[in-house]
């Protein structure tokens, strides 16, 4: 039997002003976590929101707060947003020196740990740590805006990502794809080997509302299980 397949929100794409109703909704159409994007305009050359608006959706909804960091030097900030009410927090392995150490300081605080990879980042670059993560992104996009094309490439990289877990018995461990994820391109996703899967444009800016968006690729998602 297939474990359930995770729809996480991407609140980048929500309308801010109404960022509560925008949660609620996601979550009434069967979002399972909220997906949190952090830019620091360093690492990537955007800014965004920060542990205050983490700590603004936890109390809004009981939903897993999924906090992806795009910035430097995360290891500064990781308790911040353990406080805020953060239940994942996700870096790249990009700005982690000190991988091994700043995964398990995640843990630490008590979050689940993902680490995260760009499209241009070999899967060889996490092989050292794959006994320390929860989670493994792969970014379908170059980070920093939402609304992009998914780059074909990368889906390779999530298969690999399946092979290497199925070889090191880390089964258990979420494959998350982030960037241009829509209704056609959650299937490809999903026929590569990811179980999570990130939106925003196709969830909050979906012509018939927010909770229609995460329906539609519920189904989309359902349909490809069927195939298989
Ligand atoms: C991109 C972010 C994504 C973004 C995805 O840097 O990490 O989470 O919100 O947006 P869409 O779904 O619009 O591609
Ligand atoms: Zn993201």
């Amino acid at each position: 039997m297939k474990s359930r397949q995770i729809l996480a929100a991407s609140i980048l794409a929500a309308d801010f002003s109404r960022l509560g109703k925008e949660i609620h909704e996601a979550q009434a159409g069967g979002a399972d976590w909220i997906h949190v994007d952090i830019m620091d305009g360093h690492f990537v050359p955007n800014l965004s929101m920060g542990p205050h608006i983490v700590e603004a959706c936890r109390r809004v909804t009981d939903l897993p707060l999924d906090v992806h960091l795009m910035i430097e030097k995360p290891e500064k900030l990781l308790k911040n947003f353990a406080i805020a009410g953060a239940s994942r927090l996700t870096v790249h392995v990009e700005t982690c020196p000190h991988l091994h150490q700043t995964l398990n300081s995640i843990k630490d605080l008590g979050c689940s740990a993902g680490v995260t990879l760009n499209p241009g980042t070999p899967l060889s670059s996490i092989s050292e740590v794959i006994d320390e993560v929860d989670l493994i992104l792969i970014m379908t996009v170059n980070p920093g805006f939402g609304g992009q094309q998914l780059i074909r490439r990368t889906l390779q990289k999530v298969t690999e990502a399946r092979e290497l877990l199925q070889l090191r018995g880390r089964d258990s461990v979420y494959i998350e794809v982030d960037g241009g994820i829509d209704s056609q391109t959650i299937m490809d996703a999903a026929h590569a080997g990811a179980n999570v899967f990130v939106a925003g444009t196709s969830i909050f800016k979906h012509s018939l509302g927010t909770r229609s968006g995460v329906q539609v690729l519920r189904e989309a998602l359902e349909t490809e299980t069927i195939k298989e």
